[in-house]
């Protein structure tokens, strides 16, 4: 793509974590477009133009501006012939007959909904369409075998597809913050993922444990997790036991000790849930259905299922995993791109490395909670954050 032609014109960065990128934006009929094509590519396992598409939205959703003419796009980044001729398509016809073709896919709308399973990845889903199976309720009357997450997943699919709302984490929030000062006064809670980017809904809560004093936070999961299954809270979790934080990895994935769970919220938000039921109150037993085929959902039932994020990390690296943890994905993937392409360096949840360093993390920084959010136009030369 030509560069522009108005030197004055601030270029745009091929890199989202060096774009300003507001959570209302005036592209949405274009990201809507680009989402439903990364999703489709997903389906089908083709990694390489899900990312096209997801990089293509990115992009979009940082624009100043409402697209209103092919001309808009000179000079924007990220944008691959595909992604310009959806966009065309959109500013002529109003929707792209492409993305049409795809949500109305018998395809699609299956691997969608299959997909929509917590424990579903596409793998699976796209076997089981092969299979002729299309919607959760078919796993059910197939007598397909399910994982204990995946029969969790079924089991809960209505309130998890339904959008967790601000109060709703904040309240998850409460919940577990109760717990943790019952198990370790001292110890910070941190509401990270889409909330803390000031997303009003988002489809789970991503909560950062950590204590001040490193080496306080060991075992603090189980205790946890313990605490929240005696109080009937705890609907199903698999827990990762990670290295603690102490292993010394690079790559996106990380090593702290976390539950990807299922929690029980209440009726009003910050309101105890109901008292366990009598011989339900371990995780994965049987408890009320929430019929993945309309009936049941949260209403008259007096509480819903909601899934939580836990991890537990070391002081010392608490910065650095809520940076990881705070995302958008998009942003975490350029972040980490940024650091290695154009400062030599390494970047995952446990810290910053010298790239010739990558197996042996430098002493930790300590970035205290109240420091401004970390600015990549700060020299990485200068001292630690
Ligand atoms: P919604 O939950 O859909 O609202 O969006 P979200 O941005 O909160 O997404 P999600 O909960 O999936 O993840 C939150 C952030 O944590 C994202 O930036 C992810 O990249 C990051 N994340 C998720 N899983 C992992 C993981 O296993 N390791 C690391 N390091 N980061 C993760
Ligand atoms: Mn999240
Ligand atoms: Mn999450």
């Amino acid at each position: 793509s030509a560069p522009r032609s108005d030197p004055e014109e601030p270029r745009i960065s091929a890199y989202a974590c060096q774009r300003r990128t507001p959570l209302d934006h005036l592209n949405k009929i274009f990201t809507d477009a680009s989402e439903v094509l990364a999703e489709n590519a997903e389906f089908s396992e083709s990694e390489g133009r899900g990312l096209a598409f997801r990089k293509a939205g990115s992009v979009l959703r940082s624009l100043p501006f409402a697209v209103s003419r092919m001309e808009d796009l000179r000079g924007v980044p990220c944008l691959g012939e595909h992604s310009r001729k959806i966009i065309q398509e959109i500013l002529e016809d109003g929707v792209s007959g492409e993305v049409e073709g795809v949500l109305r896919s018998e395809r699609y709308r299956a691997m969608k909904a299959l997909t929509g399973v917590f424990g579903v990845g596409v793998k699976t889903a796209d076997r089981w369409v092969r299979e002729g199976l299309r919607t959760p309720g078919d796993l059910l009357t197939s007598g397909h075998r399910l994982s204990r997450e995946q029969e969790a997943g079924v089991r809960y699919y209505e309130d998890l597809n339904c959008p967790v709302t601000r109060a709703e984490a904040d309240a998850i929030g409460e919940i577990v913050k109760e717990a943790v000062h019952s198990i370790l006064p001292g110890a910070r809670v941190t509401l990270t993922g889409g909330f803390r980017r000031g997303k009003e809904a988002g489809h789970d809560v991503d909560l950062l444990i950590t204590h001040p004093e490193e080496g306080k936070e060991e075992g603090l999961l189980g205790k946890l997790t313990s605490w929240l299954d005696s109080q009937g809270v705890l609907l199903y979790q698999r827990v990762s036991e990670g290295s603690g934080g102490r292993g010394r990895e690079s790559g996106p994935m990380d090593h702290f000790h976390r539950s990807f769970s299922i929690l029980k919220l209440g009726e009003q938000p910050g309101a105890p849930p109901g008292p366990p039921q009598p011989g339900a109150s371990s995780a994965g037993q049987t408890q009320e259905a929430a019929s993945p085929r309309g009936q049941g959902g949260a209403q008259g039932r007096g509480w819903r299922a909601v899934r939580v994020d836990l991890v537990i990390c070391p002081y010392s690296q608490f910065a650095y995993a809520l940076l990881g943890w705070t995302g958008s994905q998009q942003f975490e993937r350029d972040l980490r791109r940024f650091a290695s392409q154009e400062r030599d360096m390494s970047l995952n949840s446990h810290g910053l490395y010298q790239r010739e360093q990558v197996r042996t993390p430098p002493p930790p920084h300590c970035i205290s909670e109240s420091s401004p959010p970390l600015s990549l136009s700060l020299s990485l030369s200068s001292p630690p954050l």
